[in-house]
């Protein structure tokens, strides 16, 4: 079985800077789920699926979208959609979707057999409840919710999308809200995942933790 490290946490706590270095220095590849969510989202608003839809309508229309991740690009029915989805409005719609059954089954699949087939660092809300229970090393990586709400705030404007700090903290507060309150694989700390809390620690720091973890796991 290929080597698995995972990282869940909330939005904005800095799970892809981190993983990605990880990923580098242990030379795995890297597994961002969160991309696989929002490019199925886009897909459902592409067709016009609402959140209110019934599964049913929502499990016909999961079905034409074929999904790749490339390196770090994320393909959508041959579409290169890596830019696209990065938008707000596209974390807030992979957010409300992801709640849905036929999205999170249609998506599972996908995840598993890149742990299958690669040593990989992934990182989502599940990765450890869910998607890759049986991973050697487990992580979350948490922050204040105001550090996390700078971060975003920092990110977008570097972008050139930039939004107030008060849209920054509600947007955060707000899926926060709803990745942890749904039914299906709410963001949780596994039982046996370290916990991170990265608020006031360097991102170097962050990463030789983990590293140190992965390295007594994987030698
Ligand atoms: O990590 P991100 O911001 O790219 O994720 C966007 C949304 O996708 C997130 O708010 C919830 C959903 N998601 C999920 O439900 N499970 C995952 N493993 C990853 C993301």
């Amino acid at each position: 079985m290929a080597r698995i490290v995972v990282i869940d946490g909330p939005s904005g706590a800095g799970k892809s800077t981190v993983s990605r270095l990880v990923a580098e220095r242990l030379g795995f590849q890297y597994l961002d789920t969160g991309a696989l969510y929002r490019a199925l989202a886009l897909h459902l608003v592409r067709k016009g699926k609402m959140p209110e839809d019934s599964e049913e309508a929502i499990s016909e229309a999961v079905k034409d979208a074929e999904i790749k991740l490339e390196k770090e690009r994320v393909f959508l029915n041959g579409e290169d959609v890596s830019d696209t989805i990065r938008t707000p409005e596209a974390g807030h719609n992979a957010s409300v979707f992801s709640a849905k059954k036929p999205v999170r089954d249609s998506l599972l699949k996908l995840q598993r057999d890149a742990g299958r087939y690669y040593d990989v660092v992934a990182e989502g809300r599940d990765m450890a409840t869910v998607v890759f229970p049986d991973a050697g090393v487990k992580i979350y990586l948490d922050a204040s919710r105001e550090g996390r709400a700078r971060r975003r705030y920092s990110q977008l404007a570097e972008k050139g999308m930039p939004i107030t700090m008060e849209e920054a903290i509600r947007d955060v507060r707000e899926r926060d809200f709803r990745d942890s309150n749904r039914e299906l694989a709410p963001l949780k700390k596994a039982d046996d995942a370290t916990y991170i809390d990265s608020t006031d620690m360097p991102l170097e720091d962050v990463v030789a933790a983990i590293l140190l973890e992965a390295g007594r796991i994987y030698p």
